[in-house]
């Protein structure tokens, strides 16, 4: 007899469908097909033992369980409860009417008790899809998957449980009712602008990278505020619309770094990886491919607090990704991609001892020591950079001033409007939706100067020997910054303010 169940698979972030398919025959040996890794083939001993320890009875004879289709790999532990489900069906221990309709996963323990798995989410989206009306999970996975609409889902702590639902068709409390979603951009921030004393210039520049996507470094000596102001960055984006919020919490439910018994992720994630970091940790990657930092910082930001700590190459890995905003990661087998769309803030000292351009303390480094520094920063990295500024510590009446300056709420809403025109730019345009991501097509088409404005670049340019790349960036800072003021073009004082954003290009730092 050969009874069917249904499971579900992740190729990255996205489920495809799996028939667990159970045939009792001859002999006593038990075969798992349709190549699962070992943890799969392990299966046999945990679903055999919470069989038995739930009280039912493991069919004496041969068994063979395949897991089609056989070309896609089945990895790890949560085919389990799918699978217990197949030999309790082909033993008549339950009734097999509700199972065509349903989608089975979890990992079973010893005991029969349901262990949590990855990817929840995005198992509901492909169950939906394909056409299932109910999805069964581990009761910690159910919230997550149940943001989605037009499908049942359950949740269950054992294998009892889920026989107790496969025979009813329906158990009320283990059900979990569509979670409606709400936006609000009132939401509570752990830390506020607001906090931040004086830097009036930096918060504005980070509101100018804020509202065109620019990625944005802060340069400056030990104690400036320069990690203070890095992590009040994703406070003063605009909120997470659903679409976004589906895709990050995707991501995070296949590393498993959701907690658990919470729906989905509604504030834009802020990453903060350590400069020991290895390059598959930051880009994802190993056996099993996982997302890493800079997927985990999709729709939000990424934060590398000193950047030149870093090692070389662990950047270079990020180049193509920061390029194409997704990683993609090719086995022999398979290809899988990780959508890695983030905002990169970095933070450095000017010089290794920190005092390099400091207004009372002097820099000791020998010469040449502050261009080695630089350098140990990848130029391709720095390329993609379109803000840098310099931050200098506050004065002390500053810091004890104890007025209050503008919240995250407020610099948020200016953001927001920024971002609306360029929605409305970029409208069909496919895959640019900021003017950070404009290619030349797009300068040339939006981001004409008038002849003073250019006249003013051109001076700038040559005073301060800026590179062509410089060029094209203060151009697009230019127009965020006229988006910002609500100005369709692009005047001198937009151009002005953007050539204040190369705080590298000048002459200290360049070597000229
Ligand atoms: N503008 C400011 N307003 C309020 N507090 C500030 C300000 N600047 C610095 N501080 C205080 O100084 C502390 C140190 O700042 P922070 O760690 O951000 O400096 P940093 O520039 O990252 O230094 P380092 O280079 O050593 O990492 C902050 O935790 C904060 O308490
Ligand atoms: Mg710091
Ligand atoms: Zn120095």
């Amino acid at each position: 007899m050969l009874n069917k169940v249904y499971g579900s698979a992740l190729l990255g972030i996205d489920a495809t469908l799996i028939t667990v398919e159970v045939h009792l025959g001859q002999g006593n040996k038990y075969y798992t097909v349709g190549l699962p890794d070992n943890a799969v083939k392990e299966s046999q001993y945990r679903v055999s033992s919470a069989i038995i320890n739930s009280g039912f009875r493991m069919p004496r004879c041969g068994i063979i369980v395949n897991l089609a289709p056989a070309d896609i790999r089945k990895e790890g532990s949560s085919y389990d409860l799918a699978i217990a489900a197949g030999l309790l069906a082909s033993t008549g221990q339950i009734f097999t009417q509700n199972l065509g309709k349903m989608i089975i996963m979890g990992e079973l323990n010893l005991n029969g008790e349901v262990l949590p798995l990855k990817g929840a989410l995005s198992m509901a989206i492909q169950a939906k899809e394909d056409g299932f009306d109910t999805l069964v999970l581990p009761k910690r996975n159910a919230m997550e998957a149940a943001v989605v609409e037009g499908i049942n889902i359950y949740g269950v702590e054992s294998l009892r449980e889920l026989v107790e639902l496969v025979e009813l068709g329906d158990v009320s409390h283990f059900r979990f009712e569509n979670r409606l979603f709400t936006q609000s951009l009132e939401r509570e921030q752990e830390v506020d602008f607001s906090e931040v004393k004086g830097q009036e210039n930096i918060k504005r520049a980070m509101e100018v990278a804020a509202a065109g996507g620019h990625n944005i470094l802060l340069i400056g000596p030990p104690g400036a505020g320069k990690t203070m102001l890095a992590r009040r960055l994703s406070g003063i984006l605009p909120p997470l619309d659903l679409d976004e919020s589906l895709e990050t919490t995707r991501i995070h439910s296949v590393a498993g770094k959701l907690s658990g018994g919470e729906g989905i992720i509604t504030m834009r994630p802020f990453r903060n990886p350590h400069h020991t970091i290895s390059d598959v940790a930051l880009v994802g990657g190993g056996n099993h491919p996982q997302p890493g930092e800079i997927s985990l910082a999709h729709n939000g930001v990424l934060f590398l607090d000193e950047l030149p700590e870093f090692k070389r190459a662990v950047l270079e890995v990020m180049r193509q990704p920061m390029e194409e905003r997704k990683v993609t990661i090719s086995r022999a087998r398979f290809t899988v991609e990780f959508p890695a769309s983030f905002m990169l803030v970095a933070s450095m000292n000017p010089c290794p001892c920190g005092y390099f351009n400091h207004p009372d303390k002097e820099c000791v480094c020998p010469p040449g020591a502050v261009q080695r520094y630089l350098n140990r920063i990848s130029g391709p990295l720095l390329d993609r950079i379109d803000i840098q500024i310099e931050v200098t510590p506050v004065e002390f009446d500053e810091l004890s001033d104890v007025r209050k300056s503008e919240s995250s709420r407020r610099v948020r809403e200016r953001v927001l409007s920024a971002r609306n025109i360029q929605t409305v730019r970029f409208n069909n345009s496919g895959i640019i939706r900021n003017n950070a991501q404009m290619n030349s097509a797009w300068i040339s088409k939006c981001c004409n100067l008038d002849s003073s404005g250019a006249a003013l670049l051109k001076t700038a340019m040559k005073r301060l020997d800026l590179s062509a790349r410089a060029y094209n960036r203060i151009i697009k800072v230019g127009r965020t910054i006229a988006d910002l003021d609500n100005s369709d073009k692009i005047l001198p004082v937009h151009i002005a303010e953007a050539i204040q954003y190369r705080s590298l290009d000048r002459g200290q730092w360049s070597g000229k």
